[in-house]
């Protein structure tokens, strides 16, 4: 709601031309850093699809903050979803473009029951690679997408048309 959002962008610091010149980048940090405030995004982040997810999906490294912080107050478990390397058992690998640069993501196979529902968790929605990346592997998986929650929505990056009507986009912030 309005308080929410009011007390979060209270906190959140905005910096021209990083980390390349052009980049208006949103930083997250002093609101992970300011107790109520990160509260009060993580319980906004899983309000809204209460009931309709078992597992929170994380996309390093700072929807892993969020994922964490939403999970310990909702009960849900968390699904890490890593950049390429780091899980030592069997993956499932995505590439995707990013921003700035490109990237691919893994999840463990079988890291939960099949038809599992789940919530994918990031601060930022800019071109939307990233989260279209995460819910490829969620469905190759076999899981279903619950949905997609967001603190910060870059609307001119297009991140929502990306994710073509498929998925319910939800975000705290919109820019
Ligand atoms: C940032 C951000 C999102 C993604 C958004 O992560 O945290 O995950 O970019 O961009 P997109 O919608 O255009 O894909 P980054 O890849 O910089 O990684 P980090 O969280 O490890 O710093
Ligand atoms: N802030 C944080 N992460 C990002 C941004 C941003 O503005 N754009 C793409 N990833």
């Amino acid at each position: 709601d309005a308080q929410v959002r009011e007390l979060v962008e209270s906190k959140l610091a905005t910096i021209p031309d990083f980390p390349e010149p052009g980049v208006l980048f949103r930083d997250l940090t002093p609101v992970f850093a300011d107790g109520p405030a990160f509260h009060a995004l993580a319980e906004a982040l899983t309000a809204p699809f209460a009931g309709r997810f078992d597992v929170l999906a994380g996309v390093e490294a700072r929807g892993f903050l969020l994922a964490g912080a939403a999970s310990a107050l909702c009960g849900a478990g968390v699904l890490p979803v890593r950049k390429a390397g780091k899980l030592p058992r069997a993956v499932l690998r995505e590439e995707y473009d990013l921003e700035y640069g490109t990237a691919a993501l893994e999840v463990h196979e079988g890291e939960l029951p099949p038809g599992s529902r789940v919530l994918i968790v990031d601060d930022v929605l800019a071109t939307g690679g990233t989260v279209g990346a995460a819910a490829r592997l969620v469905e190759r998986a076999g899981w279903t997408v619950a949905g997609v929650s967001v603190a910060i929505e870059l609307e001119a990056l297009g991140g929502r048309g990306m994710l073509a009507g498929r998925y319910d986009v939800h975000s705290v912030l919109r820019y």
